[in-house]
């Protein structure tokens, strides 16, 4: 199966393998896993921020950072294409009691600086404390959009002055470091927390970590516990991520690459539309133009020939590249597609 459902598919390296077997174990809820502590300090380091913390998942992440930024009838201003506000269950609602305040989504994945400053709401007992902007880099449902450090910058300015935190859902940070061809640093510079995820595009088999201040980090230990995040010798899985952040990320250009030359093919395959020139990371849509089969009967007739998508929306599909997918994967997909769609690709 070639499967482009997501870059969570992929699976843990046999660099991954050994070091999980390996591993020096501890128990974390007394910080006394040594590889976790030592992910943690690496990770940490690697984006710039004074302290780090293993979570289970990107989920947890984001709730575990919104949780420790708001309390309960507070206000966080979120796109309305952002996978916190769409994928996380509601968790910052239902397990915080925190507002969202939606916002568009502009293709780019940005939020428009005015429409921010306009949604922060004035002191007045009518209304919600705003106390958090959330963004997302890169941002999942704008074709992996990558935000550059001038926005980020410029969001962080904006913040500052209203004396709101900025958290960044960096679960793809990295596709939007190697990209932009930069450091990480430099998209994640000002943030008051960021969430970055080991088991996307970087192989790990779980886990994500979120990064912040020493004091911030301190509570959001307290927070993971009451989530039922504690986890014990998790140094297992931390001991993959060391390897998924010293080894997968540079490969990443790798990913690119393929979306592009994906997205490219599907693009002259008549009745399905997608957007090369958007596609500048891992991810990408495709639209079913031609209504001749239903959703389900396209993923169906795909699925036969070897290709799996996921299905976002109506006669909307998304694809994403990762470490388990090579080039001549990407051509026997398009030619998958191109079959599909009762046309052979010159
Ligand atoms: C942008 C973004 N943030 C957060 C997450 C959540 O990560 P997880 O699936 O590990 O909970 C995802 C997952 O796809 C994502 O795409």
């Amino acid at each position: 199966m070639i499967d482009l459902r997501s870059d969570t598919v992929t699976l843990p390296t046999q660099a991954m393998r050994e070091a999980i077997f390996h591993a020096d174990l501890g128990d974390d809820v007394f910080a006394e896993d040594p590889t976790i502590n030592r992910l943690e300090a690496m990770a940490a380091e690697r984006l710039g921020m004074e302290a780090a913390l293993l979570v289970v998942s990107g989920t947890m992440g984001n709730v575990t950072c919104a949780l420790t930024h708001c309390a309960r009838g507070e206000e966080a201003i979120l796109g309305d294409a952002s996978h916190i506000f769409l994928n996380e269950a509601g968790g910052i609602s239902a397990l915080g009691g925190i507002f969202p305040h939606t916002i568009p989504n502009l293709p780019d994945g940005t939020l428009q600086l005015d429409q921010i400053e306009a949604a922060i709401r004035a002191d007045n007992i009518h209304f919600p404390r705003t106390r958090l902007i959330c963004l997302e880099n890169t941002h999942n449902r704008c074709y992996g959009a990558a935000l550059t450090p001038d926005y980020t910058a410029a969001v962080v300015a904006l913040a500052k002055r209203r004396g709101i935190a900025v958290h960044l859902d960096g679960a793809r940070i990295f596709n939007a470091a190697v990209a932009q061809g930069m450091d990480v640093r430099e998209l994640t510079r000002g943030v008051d927390s960021v969430n970055i995820c080991l088991s996307k595009g970087l192989s790990a088999p779980v886990g994500s970590v979120i990064c912040g201040s020493g004091e911030f980090i301190a509570r959001a230990r307290r927070v993971r516990k009451m989530l039922g995040g504690g986890m014990r010798q998790a140094g297992i899985i931390a001991a993959a991520g060391i390897v998924a952040l010293e080894g997968m990320v540079d490969r990443l250009a790798e990913d690119h690459a393929n979306a592009r030359r994906l997205a490219e093919g599907i693009s002259r395959i008549r009745g399905l539309a997608t957007e090369p020139d958007r596609v500048r990371t891992n991810i990408l849509y495709i639209d079913l133009v031609d209504r001749r089969f239903t959703d389900e009967a396209f993923i169906e007739h795909l699925k036969q020939k070897g290709v799996l998508l996921s299905h976002p929306g109506p006669a909307r599909f998304r694809m994403l590249t990762h470490h388990g997918i090579s080039e001549a994967d990407i051509d026997t997909a398009v030619e998958a597609l191109g079959a599909v769609m009762g046309e052979k690709i010159s």
